[in-house]
């Protein structure tokens, strides 16, 4: 019936031509926006500045090993795009927490992938890092059977080695084209030849200082395992108080620490670390993002060339979703602390209970 005058046969050739034409089109088609930008579509991975957060799953108004006010969702809404945690073995299941499970449990890793995933299937044109700290020394293998439940597998980059040099790094455009614009590091037990898109931190970037108590922030190489010069960098801006001799993330101090300028702010380490190195830290790790109101985004796009203009305000500071609630609002006997918000002044007694949760560290990035 289709095909009963040439007319209509060409027509129809000529819409299966543009389909074809089109797929092929989109197939090769370069992102003319990366990352909310065009101008970084061009520019290499290597050469982009990340905002981060440290302990990107350890979300709560009540606890006091909370280093983040609003999920990942929100967190990917606003504009950060390395995404760090720590995994833990939980009876054979890989659960985010801090330092102790019993002390904050973000939740398993499936729910947190299953998160991201959705958030990127709905930003087709973003690229996503996330820094793994392999607490238990988890081998890839059983990362990668996450990954692959979830489906991100398929959107993970694989590099052409297992350590490559900032400068060898895909264009952002490259990777969004190419749908394989998640960036995964893993701290431990990375392995090229069986899991080869869980890429080893340390032989591809080295970072600063973590858990600094003073605010000068200096840049100067703490962890590596590679050759600094060629390597990517990470800046751990993140401030601790300490509390009863353990470091504890400062809400108090956000605010100054995430700044664009003074002393303490995450603009004055990138000024200090680009006149060390020159060039910019690639990715920056903070805390409470959103305090400062955009200051670590305003930075990160300060460094990257572009202008910081957000469509849509990000999330207030201080978090809205369980607001006032301040005070131990409840508590474990045997132990476990799981929600729990604790006041300057009551935190001796927190970290009594803590003291016979842990014995060692308090925050291990
Ligand atoms: C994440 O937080 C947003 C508010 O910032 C909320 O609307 C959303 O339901 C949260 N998602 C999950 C999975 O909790
Ligand atoms: C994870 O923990 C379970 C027991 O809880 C243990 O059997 C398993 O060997 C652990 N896995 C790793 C990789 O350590
Ligand atoms: C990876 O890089 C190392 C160090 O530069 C080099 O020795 C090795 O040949 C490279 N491997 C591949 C597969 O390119
Ligand atoms: C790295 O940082 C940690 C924590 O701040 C510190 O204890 C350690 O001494 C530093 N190591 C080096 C080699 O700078
Ligand atoms: C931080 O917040 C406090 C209290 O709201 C305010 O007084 C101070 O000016 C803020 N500092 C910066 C650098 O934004
Ligand atoms: C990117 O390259 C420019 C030009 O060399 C440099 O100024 C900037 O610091 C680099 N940024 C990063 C994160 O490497
Ligand atoms: C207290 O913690 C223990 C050990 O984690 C757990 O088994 C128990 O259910 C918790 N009790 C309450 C009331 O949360």
């Amino acid at each position: 019936m289709l095909f009963t005058t040439p007319y209509l046969t060409q027509a129809v050739l000529s819409l299966i031509l543009s389909a074809t034409a089109t797929h092929a089109f989109a197939y090769k088609r370069q992102a003319t926006t990366c990352n909310g930008h065009a101008e970084l579509c061009d520019r290499s991975f290597g050469n982009v500045t990340f905002v981060g957060t440290h302990d990107s799953y350890a979300v709560g108004t009540n606890n006091l090993a909370a280093n983040q006010d609003y999920n990942v969702t929100q967190q990917l809404k606003d504009g950060v795009r390395m995404l760090q945690m720590q995994a833990h073995n939980q009876s054979g299941v890989i659960q985010l927490c801090h330092t102790s499970c019993a002390l904050l449990n973000g939740g398993t890793l499936e729910d947190y992938l299953d998160s991201v995933k959705t958030w990127m299937d709905a930003n087709p044109n973003d690229v996503v890092s996330l820094l793994i700290v392999n607490s238990d020394d988890i081998p890839p293998s059983e990362y990668d059977t996450v990954f692959k439940t979830v489906g991100l597998d398929t959107m993970a980059y694989v590099p052409s080695n297992a350590s490559i040099p900032a400068s060898a790094w895909p264009t952002l455009g490259s990777l969004i084209s190419s749908g394989k614009r998640l960036v995964a590091f893993l701290t431990t037990e990375a392995d090229y030849t069986t899991v080869p898109y869980l890429i080893d931190e340390f032989t591809n970037i080295w970072e600063t200082a973590f858990d600094v108590t003073d605010t000068t922030f200096d840049c100067n190489v703490n962890r590596t395992n590679g050759d600094t010069s060629t390597q990517m960098y990470l800046i751990n801006h993140f401030l601790d108080q300490l509390i009863a001799g353990f470091p504890a993330p400062d809400p108090e101090q956000a605010n100054v620490t995430n700044a664009v300028s003074g002393v303490g702010s995450l603009g004055q380490q990138v000024q200090t670390c680009a006149a060390q190195y020159d060039k910019n830290p690639n990715f920056m790790l903070v805390d409470f993002y959103e305090y400062g109101g955009g200051s670590v985004f305003e930075v990160a796009a300060t460094a990257n060339g572009v202008t910081y203009n957000p469509s849509t305000p990000i999330a207030s500071p201080g978090g809205t979703s369980n607001p006032g609630s301040t005070g131990v609002t409840s508590s474990n006997t045997s132990g476990a602390i799981s929600d729990l918000r604790v006041s300057h002044s009551q935190a001796g007694g927190f970290f009594a209970v803590l003291g016979g949760v842990m014995a060692g560290v308090w925050s291990v990035i």
